[in-house]
């Protein structure tokens, strides 16, 4: 097998790059699709259940695939800076691929509203970080505007080249099955990576490389919901930071991948993705954030409309460590502090 160089190197075949392209990579992709039989057993009916890790990529989220495609393009058309609104990931991957490419990086996040290993990243990378006074959504908005009169080039999810790179996640789920799942369940913000895996998906089953496309199952935080709600949100709240997200920009290619797979949206509690993001973490031994943790609290919410013996992905976005903070306020009566340095006390407390 030959060694992994990143999924332009793979799948750039099905990419638009050619060999005027200078390749920026990391050498993202090729994340691990991990079977989580706790929870399958949650499930019951024979259903299998893996998740697609993509927190393993090199800055701990998805947005590398996409960036990998967005800054070598950039890079080839000449582009000396690049700008991005975002809630955290996109920034660290835009100044990661962008520094490394010798481009300028400025990223424009919600104040306050940033996980602290996102903001961590960026900083040090080497983006300019701008915190506006405002939410994500306020945030795109200037970004859009301001690469249009400025000479820098805009890497959000609107720009082409970064759906084509993500769309690669779901090459690596079909050829690891050696088909398209029945179910892909996958949390969504801006809607950018439900649309770059239905591509995916489509592109590979054009080319016989599966025989059938999944059902594509799209969730979002209850409070933080426009594609369930079908409006706006003004106010968008969520613990879920990540998609903390009123008004997607790729909205009507996200409707258009539900009716296109026979899909469905569906809104879970903070709640409910919490107690998702620990049942990983505990059971199965996987350490995501909590907006990746959606896709699997929506799996669960939906569990009775599961087909009997039906295999089901669900897309874990972004690491756990990009968000700390979140994994220390839950409750743990396992957290045993203020311990009087003795054998005998830490064997106490261990129960023996
Ligand atoms: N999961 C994580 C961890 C994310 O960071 C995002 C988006 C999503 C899911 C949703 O993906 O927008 O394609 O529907 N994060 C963006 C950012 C908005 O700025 O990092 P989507």
């Amino acid at each position: 097998r030959p060694a992994w160089h990143g999924l332009i190197h793979a799948y750039g075949d099905f990419l638009p790059v050619s060999d005027r392209t200078p390749v920026v990579t990391l050498y993202e992709g090729n994340t691990p699709l991990i079977p989580v039989p706790q929870i399958a057993a949650r499930i019951g009916r024979n259903v299998s259940v893996y998740v697609k890790y993509d927190g393993l990529n090199p800055t701990g989220s998805f947005k590398d695939r996409g960036m990998t495609m967005a800054i070598s393009k950039a890079k080839e058309a000449g582009a000396e800076a690049v700008i991005c609104a975002s809630t955290g990931n996109t920034s660290a991957a835009a100044a990661a691929y962008a520094r490394r490419a010798g481009l300028r990086a400025y990223v424009l996040v919600p104040e306050g509203y940033v996980a602290q290993g996102k903001l961590a990243q960026a900083l040090l990378y080497g983006a300019e970080v701008i915190a506006i006074e405002g939410n994500f959504d306020k945030a795109l908005e200037i970004v859009r505007l301001m690469a249009e009169t400025y000479p820098v080039t805009l890497v959000n999810s609107v720009n082409p080249y970064r759906l084509e790179g993500q769309k690669t996640a779901a090459f690596e789920v079909v050829d690891s099955l050696g088909n398209a799942p029945d179910w892909l369940c996958i949390p969504m913000g801006n809607a950018g990576n439900i649309t770059a895996y239905w591509m995916g998906f489509c592109q590979y089953r054009e080319q016989n490389r599966c025989d059938r496309l999944p059902r594509m199952m799209g969730f979002q935080a209850a409070g933080s919901a426009p594609l369930v709600k079908g409006e706006i949100v003004t106010h968008p709240e969520t613990i879920a930071t990540a998609i903390r997200i009123g008004n997607p920009a790729n909205w009507q290619r996200a409707i258009a991948v539900k009716e296109a797979s026979q899909g469905a949206f569906n809104a879970v509690t903070d709640e409910e993705i919490l107690k998702a993001y620990c049942l990983l973490a505990s059971e199965e031994g996987i350490f995501c954030e909590p907006a990746s943790a959606a896709s699997v609290a929506g799996l669960l919410k939906l569990a009775d409309q599961v087909p009997s013996g039906a295999t089901v992905v669900c897309v874990l976005t972004g690491n756990g460590l990009k968000d700390p903070e979140t994994a220390l306020k839950q409750e743990s009566d396992r957290f045993h502090r203020h311990i009087e340095p003795t054998e005998q006390t830490v064997a106490k407390v261990m129960g023996f």
